[in-house]
């Protein structure tokens, strides 16, 4: 795979997660949420329901949408079942949640922070036939490592794909993560 994307990790802080199972969630539909309670924000972006923590991934596609994935844990009000999250805006105002976009592969694992690129001239290799493919590279939390994964959209960002030869950044360390990616061209 041609991947001329420039990596780098750096470890920001996250809240402590804590060691109760987790149970990842794979959603065909957004979360349903109440936005008229007295205490919702009403100009910052805040989930239907349960924990978010960091921002990940924010994009502006080529309609013009603006992109927003988050570190979500969709069964619980405190960290520890960390999925993406996402909701879409055109105006950075008004937001529409949208279904989860990347889950963790199993119970033991969670889908930890990155970023994403918009791939328009398909320098991953991913995308034969389009200009909109979104490449992400994220931490999977282990109970053993953090490594570094990637997954790609052929959707415009909805859904993601883990790419087959995960994961791209190995390690051994519990305490490595967070990739921040550039595309350079
Ligand atoms: C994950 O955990 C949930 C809730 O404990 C359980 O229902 C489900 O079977 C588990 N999935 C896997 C693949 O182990
Ligand atoms: C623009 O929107 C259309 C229709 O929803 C979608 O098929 C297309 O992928 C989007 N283009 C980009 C660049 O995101
Ligand atoms: C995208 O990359 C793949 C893998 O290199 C290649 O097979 C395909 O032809 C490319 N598509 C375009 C439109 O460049
Ligand atoms: C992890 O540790 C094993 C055993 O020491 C070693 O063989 C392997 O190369 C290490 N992997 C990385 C990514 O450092
Ligand atoms: C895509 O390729 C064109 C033509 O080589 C180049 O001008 C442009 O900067 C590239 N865009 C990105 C985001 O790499």
């Amino acid at each position: 795979m041609r991947l001329p994307l420039l990596l780098s990790t750096v470890v920001v802080l996250l809240t402590r997660i804590g060691t109760r199972p987790s149970s990842f969630v794979h959603a065909a539909a957004p979360t349903q949420g109440n936005y008229d309670g007295l205490y919702r924000p009403q100009i910052h972006f805040s989930p239907p329901q349960n924990f978010m923590n960091d921002p990940n991934g924010l994009f502006r596609d080529g309609n013009g949408t603006y992109h927003l994935y988050y570190q979500y844990n969709p069964t619980g009000l405190v960290a520890g079942n960390q999925h993406w999250g996402h909701a879409t805006s055109s105006d950075l105002y008004h937001w529409v949640n949208q279904p989860i976009a990347i889950s963790p592969p199993n119970n033991d694992s969670q889908v930890f922070s990155g970023s994403a690129v918009v791939d328009v001239n398909n320098t991953s290799g991913f995308f034969p036939d389009q200009n909109d493919g979104v490449v992400a590279i994220y931490t999977l939390n282990t109970p053993t490592a953090q490594v570094q994964e990637i997954a790609y959209s052929v959707d415009g960002g909805f859904t993601f794909t883990r790419y087959p030869g995960n994961p791209v950044i190995d390690s051994n360390s519990t305490q490595f993560r967070d990739p921040k990616v550039i595309c350079s061209p």
